[in-house]
């Protein structure tokens, strides 16, 4: 597995399958941009990359501009040795692991801001985050040139506005939105849920009980949002250490609240567990 450091060393590896012989389909480029400390979460989201792809590249870089003042850039775990690993037996060919002065070169000032979505869900909760997120992935997708980038179902609202950015630049990637995968008992996968005690981490499967919940009650017929949410909300009611950043059934594409669940529909929680804030979402079927 080929290790690089620099967008212009990326762009020559992207750029030199592009130029070698071979039918389009045989030099596909997949990428699979992460902050590290994989898991089983991004482990899948390799694998679909390289069942579709004829070459991959993973991202390993912890982006400081999508992180607030107060939150965990510091602590945020750094598991490098591990994640090239992972990444190498899941089918990776190429790991980008750019220093922060490359990414952020002195002295730059453009930033990527994807209107109105970028202030929903945790953007509301996260202010920035969403301009940090664009801005690194519209720079890693410039730099790889991938034909296809794949990313979380976990991280809903980052889809939506990753889509939106990439359709509004015209850039040429398609972005692969693969399934949430969560442990046995339920819990999403996160890095992040490294941080849980293990108390915490049995009191944060009260998130993946309440979309159980909201499925449940969809799969029966119940399509509007008030219900839903106050269905939602009495799952949480019962753990009180866990505190709700958000509860809310949203359209999947702008991230506005909606009325009434139709297929497509997002349904999305964020949580407190102790210093930690987890999410979970289901997309309505
Ligand atoms: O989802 C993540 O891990 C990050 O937000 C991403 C897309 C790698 C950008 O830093």
């Amino acid at each position: 597995m080929k290790m690089v450091r620099t967008v212009t060393e990326l762009r020559e590896w992207s750029r030199a399958l592009r130029c070698a012989a071979g039918t389009r389909e045989n030099n596909t480029i997949g990428f699979v941009p992460t902050m590290g400390a994989l898991h089983a979460g991004h482990a899948s989201l390799i694998r679909a990359a390289a069942a579709s792809c004829a070459h991959v590249a993973v991202s390993i870089f912890v982006n400081p501009t999508q992180f607030g003042p107060n939150e965990d850039y510091a602590r945020y775990p750094r598991t490098f040795e591990a994640d090239c690993a992972l990444a190498g037996a899941e089918g990776a060919d190429v790991i980008f692991a750019p220093s922060v002065e490359e990414l952020y070169p002195a002295g730059g000032a453009t930033f990527v801001e994807v209107e109105g979505l970028s202030d929903r869900l945790d953007g509301a909760s996260r202010p920035g985050h969403f301009r940090g997120v664009a801005t690194v992935v519209a720079k890693l997708l410039i730099a790889a040139e991938p034909d296809r980038a794949f990313f979380g179902q976990k991280d809903a609202a980052q889809v939506a506005v990753l889509r939106r950015m990439v359709a509004d630049l015209r850039l040429a990637t398609e972005l692969v939105v693969c399934p949430i995968v969560r442990d046995a008992d339920g819990l999403a996968l996160s890095s992040r849920n490294t941080y849980l005690s293990p108390t915490e981490r049995v009191r944060a499967l009260t998130l993946s009980r309440a979309i159980r919940r909201v499925e449940e009650l969809v799969a029966q017929g119940e399509r509007g949002s008030a219900p839903l949410i106050a269905a939602a909300r009495r799952v949480f009611a019962a753990e009180p250490s866990i505190l709700v950043d958000y509860i809310t059934l949203v359209d999947w594409a702008t991230l506005e609240p909606v009325e009434t669940a139709t297929p497509g529909t997002l349904f999305a929680v964020a949580a407190w567990a102790g210093s930690t804030r987890l999410i979970d979402n289901t997309v309505l079927r």
